[in-house]
C-alpha cells in the first residue's frame, strides 16, 4: 500500500490530479477482490482530486447513501482549559462545519482515564456540534481506567464500565454490555468492547465473540458491516507488539472475521490505539472480503483533528482521510468496492 505522508501533503498546497479507475465488464461478482486490491493501491496513492483546503463535500453528493466521521484516540481530557481540550472542541468544531454526517464513529479511548468530568467534556463538545448525528463509541483501554491503575487516579473496571454504559445511554445505545449492534441507516455496525481492565489491550469472552460470529452471519445481505474496535488484532496494520493489538483473542476474531468475509461478506474493521499517521500499513486488504482501516489520534497526530470520512455508496465504500481542524484532505483515498 503507498504511504500517505500527511505532512507532505498538508505542506504541498498543490492541487492533486485524480486518476480515475474503471472495472472491466468481465469481472464476476466477488472474483472482484483481487481486482479491489489493485484498485485500493491506485486510489491509496494520495490521487484524490480535491486541493488542500479545499472544502468538504462527498465525492458522489447524489449517490451517498451514509456519511460518517472516523475518529479514534480522542483521550478527552477532565479539563476545560487544558490545551488538549481545547485542541479537540476545535477538531469538533471543524468535523461540524465540514458537513452534516449521519454518525461519529469514536473507536476507543474518548476519555483519557474513564473519569466522569471527562464524560461531562466530551458530551458537552458532542451537544455542541453533532448536529443530530448518532455517536456510535467503543470502549478502549484508557476508557477501561486500565491505563490508571497502581497510579491515584486508580478506579476498578466496574466503574469505567458504569460510566462508558451511561454514555451509551447518552449516545441513544440501551446495551447491557460494552459490546453492542447498531443499525444507521440500514448499514450494521458492531461495535466490540474489552470485558477486563487491561493496561493496553483488550479480553473479549467467548460470549462476545459468539455475539460477533451471529451478528455477522444475520447482518442485512449484499451490504458492508463495519466492526469497531480500539485494537487491531495482532499483525494488522502494523499491530505486531501485545500492546499494540486486540490481546489474547485476536486469533480468535480474525478467524470470525475470514469466516464471514469468505462467504462474500464484506466486512471493514476500524480501529485506533496505535496514534501512527496515515501511512503504508493504515489499510489493510489480508483476505478477500475483509479491510482493517487503522486510525491515527483525533488528538495528537498532525497537530490534532485526524481522522477520515466514510463515505458509503450502493456499491462502494470510500474512506477519506481529513484533518478536520484545517479542513484539509491529508492524502488518498481507500476505495472499497462491493
Ligand atoms: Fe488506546
Amino acid at each position: 500500500m503507498p504511504a500517505c505522508n500527511t505532512e507532505k501533503e498538508a505542506s504541498s498546497g498543490e492541487p492533486r490530479r485524480s486518476t480515475p479507475y474503471l472495472l472491466p465488464s468481465w469481472v464476476p461478482g466477488r472474483a472482484l477482490d483481487l481486482y479491489k486490491t489493485v484498485v485500493v493501491a491506485v486510489q491509496g496513492a494520495c490521487t484524490g482530486a480535491d486541493t488542500a483546503g479545499a472544502a468538504y463535500s462527498p465525492k458522489e453528493p447524489g449517490r451517498i447513501l451514509l456519511n460518517a466521521v472516523l475518529a479514534a484516540d480522542l483521550h478527552t481530557d477532565g479539563n476545560t482549559y487544558r490545551d488538549r481540550n481545547v485542541t479537540l472542541t476545535k477538531a469538533f468544531a471543524g468535523v461540524s462545519r465540514s458537513a452534516d454526517f449521519d454518525a461519529y464513529i469514536l473507536a476507543g479511548d474518548i476519555t483519557n482515564s474513564a473519569a466522569e468530568c471527562e464524560y461531562v467534556n466530551l458530551r458537552a463538545m458532542l451537544n455542541l456540534f453533532r448536529r443530530g448525528a448518532r455517536v456510535v463509541p467503543e470502549l478502549g483501554n484508557h476508557d477501561s481506567g486500565g491505563t490508571s491503575v497502581g497510579t491515584a487516579g486508580e478506579k476498578p473496571f466496574s466503574v469505567a464500565e458504569a460510566r462508558f454504559r451511561a454514555f451509551l445511554r447518552y449516545c441513544g445505545i440501551d446495551s447491557g454490555w460494552n459490546y453492542y449492534a447498531l443499525e444507521i441507516k440500514g448499514f450494521r455496525f458492531l461495535v466490540l468492547g474489552t470485558e477486563k481492565m487491561l493496561n493496553d489491550d483488550a479480553d473479549l469472552s467467548p460470549a462476545q465473540l459468539a455475539w460477533l460470529d451471529k451478528e455477522l452471519a444475520d447482518a442485512p445481505a449484499g451490504k458492508p458491516v463495519f466492526v469497531i474496535a480500539h485494537q487491531p488484532p495482532r499483525g494488522i496494520n502494523g499491530a505486531d507488539k501485545p500492546e499494540a493489538c486486540l490481546g489474547a483473542q485476536s486469533g480468535e476474531a480474525y478467524a470470525i472475521l475470514k469466516k464471514h468475509a469468505a462467504k462474500g461478506r464484506t466486512v471493514l474493521y476500524i480501529s485506533g490505539h496505535m496514534h501512527r499517521d496515515f501511512g503504508e500499513r493504515s489499510f489493510e486488504n489480508p483476505a478477500p472480503g475483509m479491510y482493517f482501516l487503522n486510525l491515527p489520534s483525533f488528538l495528537y497526530n498532525d497537530g490534532g483533528g485526524l481522522g477520515a470520512a466514510l463515505e458509503v455508496y450502493p456499491d462502494r465504500l470510500l474512506i477519506r482521510p481529513r484533518n478536520f481542524i484545517r479542513g484539509e484532505w491529508v492524502c488518498g483515498e481507500y476505495c472499497i468496492e462491493f
